[in-house]
């Protein structure tokens, strides 16, 4: 089990040289070749990593031999499209969230991969966390009551300043598909499919620009969720989920790394290792990965809340 995995990238912008950096550290995932559709992010790239092949194009890069996955960091707009040639060419696909904003794309990306059996999934970091597990391992019929606050000094946050204009534009970009996305992934998961009773979106005048505010009510599965969601206040990047049982809580802040028990005190498991999960996805082995048609569950929802 020691051979290497070797990764194709597509899309080098922030995110892309986040995995890279992190890719680095690991034992046998191994990038190998990289495409992006800016040369100057090509360039950059290579001037950190200059052992990485700089690929034609997106099909290149697809067609390369001895490749075992793709790493998909690109805006949202072309995920399917390349996902689809990552699967032409038999790749493990490992995609960047949100999914998609073109629905009938995911769903026909959905039917092949299960028709076929194709090897995909979605990057939730969340889906390793201690936090996430520690909420399956609770007694999912005990929930009453979820509050989900998010709120950011600035959008978008300053170490995502550098991302394409998309990020902070309602067409693809906003908090709710980049942030929110990832806690309505754990909603779903610990509780079931989500329907949105309301939602109230703040938008800037230009017609443009991304929401800077939601205030939302749903039911998730058969619980209350109450979303409160704003770009303001003083601190630059802050997120809390706290879920009510009959006469206990547990509070989870900053992505989880923050996490107070009130009323119980349950072990929290240990965290997994996200690379290590993209490995078993390659391998065909049990990962805990979202697949294509739980991130587009949680698109749906989200999709719902910007539309209400
Ligand atoms: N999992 C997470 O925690 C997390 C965090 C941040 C961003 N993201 C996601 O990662 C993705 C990328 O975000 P980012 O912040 O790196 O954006 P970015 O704008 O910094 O980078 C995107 C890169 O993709 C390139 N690109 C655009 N269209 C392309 C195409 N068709 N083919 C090849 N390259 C193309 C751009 O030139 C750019 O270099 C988004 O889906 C974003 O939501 C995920």
């Amino acid at each position: 089990m020691n051979e290497f995995l070797n990764i194709g990238v597509i899309g080098l912008g922030v995110m892309g040289q986040r995995m890279l950096a992190r890719l680095a550290g690991h034992a046998r995932l191994r990038p190998v070749s990289v495409w992006d559709a800016d040369p100057a992010a090509v360039a950059r790239t290579l001037l950190s990593y200059p052992h990485l092949r700089a690929a034609a194009s997106a099909e290149a890069l697809i067609a390369e031999p001895g490749l075992h996955s793709l790493y998909i960091a690109t805006p949202p707009a072309p995920h399917m499209a390349l996902s689809q040639l990552g699967f032409d060419a038999g790749l493990a696909v490992f995609c960047e969230k949100p999914l998609t904003v073109d629905f009938a794309a995911a769903r026909a990306c959905i039917a092949r991969i299960e028709a076929q059996g194709q090897r995909a999934a979605v990057n939730f970091a969340l889906a390793s966390s201690p936090g996430l597990a520690l909420l399956l391992a609770l007694a999912r019929e005990d929930w009453r009551a979820v509050e989900l606050d998010v709120s950011f000094a600035n959008w978008p946050r300053p170490w995502q300043a550098a991302a394409g204009a998309w990020l902070a534009e309602r067409l693809e970009g906003g908090f709710s598909r980049e942030v929110l996305s990832h806690f309505i992934f754990v909603l779903q998961r610990v509780l079931g499919p989500a329907q949105v009773l309301s939602s109230a979106v703040g938008y800037p005048e230009d017609g443009r620009s991304a929401e800077t505010a939601l205030r939302a009510e749903l039911v998730v599965g058969d619980v209350t969720v109450q979303i409160n969601g704003k770009v303001g206040g003083e601190i630059a990047d802050q997120n809390r989920m706290l879920w009510r049982a009959g006469g206990s809580e547990v509070e989870l802040r900053q992505w989880f790394s923050e996490i107070e028990q009130r009323g119980r005190e349950t072990q929290t498991p240990p965290q997994i290792d996200q690379l290590d999960q993209w490995a078993a996805l390659i391998e065909g082995r049990p990962h805990s990965l979202p697949g294509y048609a739980e991130a587009l569950a949680v698109q749906e929802t989200i999709e719902a809340l910007l539309r209400s």
